[in-house]
């Protein structure tokens, strides 16, 4: 505003604008180092001043209007659902609603915000208490009576597929007309019904009748077994979670000794979902080198004349971020994996990740296989910490007590970051060729425990002959991720990436 246009301005109106110079003569004043001309170019004009303070003062009492209606239409929409709800929900619903719209009108009640802290802890905080308790005490007795019970009669066994510690894995097949599949070429049809049967080691040590129930940890095979076919059906429950793993159908005990089954042995049964393992593609043996071999199904196409490292990026990427998201999802259920590894890793032919192999999985929801110092290892996807609690945490209480506290013990304990250290390993193994057998991972191991699970140190020291093309790719992007996972906790859990973090970070972002 030129000095002009400042002294049109009324008397009263220029001492509000800027009451020291509304003392003085317009025009040039003294400065002591000279004259220099004031308000030109500084001063907003008297108009601009006058309609700025009405649009604020309109801003802020349309804002607080704005607040009292939705205040006021909270409040009448919560009235309105509660007149449809049965009794004892009405009631506390209309409360709620209250309390909300005392807050959003910013007139916030103590015992309110109280309400709604404790709403918010037990429904909306993962894992949530709420859902736990109803799944533990509701939903598990009432899917035991809905589950499908299988008779030897019903399914015909063919090829072990795999041995561990606790079981041994068949292929099976669902019987049609209870006629037994005899001869090893299978058609269409009957590929449809192929099943997994995983039959639980007899160790010989007494199943606890109330281990579940007490929710405590599982022991020998037998009660291995037990557990395993609680998480698989608790994951079933769950819409989206259940997409990320292999399809459960329940469990049965052999009730005849025929056809390669054993009267009284207990089997677990899941929909066959796929022929291949992402060990399976790390190793060659899907025909042809990896990350190449899995281009079409991961990716969808083939494509000729492209940048090849820049293709095994785009497949690395996808793996990694459909496992990441399946960690993810089961984090949010409160159940940490604890084996994540390139063999419990399905790859179906449309493309999809499906995890399996829940037998050393906790359910820190409601406590079930989980007790501090204890754990199950695979050495090369391990962290160092080994533990998904530290050792300190309290033994799990009972199921419902474990369920209220979960969301305070997870945000403490992060066990969560046990399965993303994994998926860091699995990167590593992924993007690095020279890591990829599974005998080079042990040395990987070895040499990252001598650099005290610094990876920029063991890459200094011990892998700079290796081929990171892949990992430095973007800005080093992959590199970074990589670093992020894998490496120690600090002091309070933290410091490493969660799946959820994981996938926000830039090496997820695609590459143009
Ligand atoms: N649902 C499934 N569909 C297809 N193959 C499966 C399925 N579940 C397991 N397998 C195969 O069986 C192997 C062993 O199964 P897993 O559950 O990992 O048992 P183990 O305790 O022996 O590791 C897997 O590596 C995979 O090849
Ligand atoms: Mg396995």
């Amino acid at each position: 505003m030129r000095p002009q246009a400042f002294r049109q301005i009324p008397g009263s109106l220029r001492s509000r604008i800027c009451p020291s110079l509304a003392q003085l003569p317009i025009g040039r004043r003294r400065h002591n180092r000279g004259s220099v001309p004031v308000c030109a170019g500084f001063l907003p004009d008297a108009d601009q001043i006058v309609s700025a303070a009405d649009t604020l003062g309109g801003l802020a009492s349309g804002n607080a209007k704005g607040l009292q209606g939705i205040s006021e239409s909270i409040r009448s929409a919560t009235e309105t659902l509660g007149a449809y709800l049965p009794w004892p929900l009405a009631d506390p619903e209309v409360q709620l609603g209250v309390d909300l719209a005392n807050i959003v009108a910013l007139q916030p009640q103590w015992p309110g915000v109280l309400r709604l802290l404790a709403i918010y802890y037990i429904l909306l905080l993962r894992p949530s208490p709420f859902l736990g308790v109803l799944d533990f005490y509701v939903l598990v007795p009432f899917s035991k009576l809905i589950q499908r019970r299988y008779q030897v009669a019903d399914l015909t066994l063919r090829d072990r597929l795999g041995s561990g510690n606790f079981g041994q894995v068949f292929e099976g097949i669902k019987n049609k007309n209870g006629k037994r599949i005899i001869g090893n070429q299978l058609t269409k049809e009957e590929k449809k019904r192929r099943v997994v049967l995983k039959r639980v080691n007899l160790d010989g040590s007494v199943l606890r009748s109330n281990f579940l129930k007490a929710g405590t940890m599982a022991r020998g095979a037998g009660e291995t077994g037990v557990a395993e076919a609680y998480m698989c059906s608790r994951i079933m429950r769950d819409p989206l979670v259940r997409q990320c793993v292999a399809e459960y159908q329940g469990e049965f005990i052999a009730d005849a000794s025929d056809g390669g089954f054993t009267k009284g042995t207990q089997w677990l049964v899941w929909k066959f979902e796929s022929d291949s393992t992402l060990g399976d593609a790390l190793s060659g043996s899907l025909g042809g080198r990896f990350p190449g071999c899995l281009e079409e199904i991961v990716l969808g196409r083939v494509r000729e004349n492209v940048d090849s490292e820049k293709r095994d990026t785009a497949i690395i990427r996808t793996v990694l971020k459909r496992v990441l998201i399946a960690i993810k999802r089961l984090h949010s259920l409160g159940i940490v994996h604890r084996d994540v590894k390139p063999d419990n890793i399905l790859i179906t032919a449309g493309g999809n990740i499906k995890i399996i192999d829940f037998g050393a999985a906790a359910d820190l929801c409601t406590g079930l296989n989980f007790s501090p110092g204890q754990g199950f290892l695979d050495p090369r996807y391990s962290p160092p910490e080994e533990l998904v609690l530290p050792k300190r945490f309290p033994k799990a209480p009972f199921p419902a007590a474990a369920a209220i506290i979960s969301p305070l013990a997870w945000q403490i304990g992060r066990p969560d970051l046990f399965d993303a250290y994994s998926a860091g390993v699995l990167l590593m193994q992924m993007a690095v060729p020279e890591l990829r057998a599974g005998s080079a991972l042990r040395g990987f191991n070895q040499g990252l425990a001598d650099c005290d699970y610094d990876l920029q140190e063991w890459r200094n020291t011990k892998g700079y002959r290796f081929n990171f093309d892949i990992l430095d790719r973007k800005g080093s992007s992959g590199w970074d991720l990589a670093r992020k996972l894998i490496c120690r906790r600090n002091s309070v859990n933290r410091g490493r990436l969660s799946a959820g973090d994981a996938l926000r970070h830039r090496f997820f972002l695609p590459e143009f």
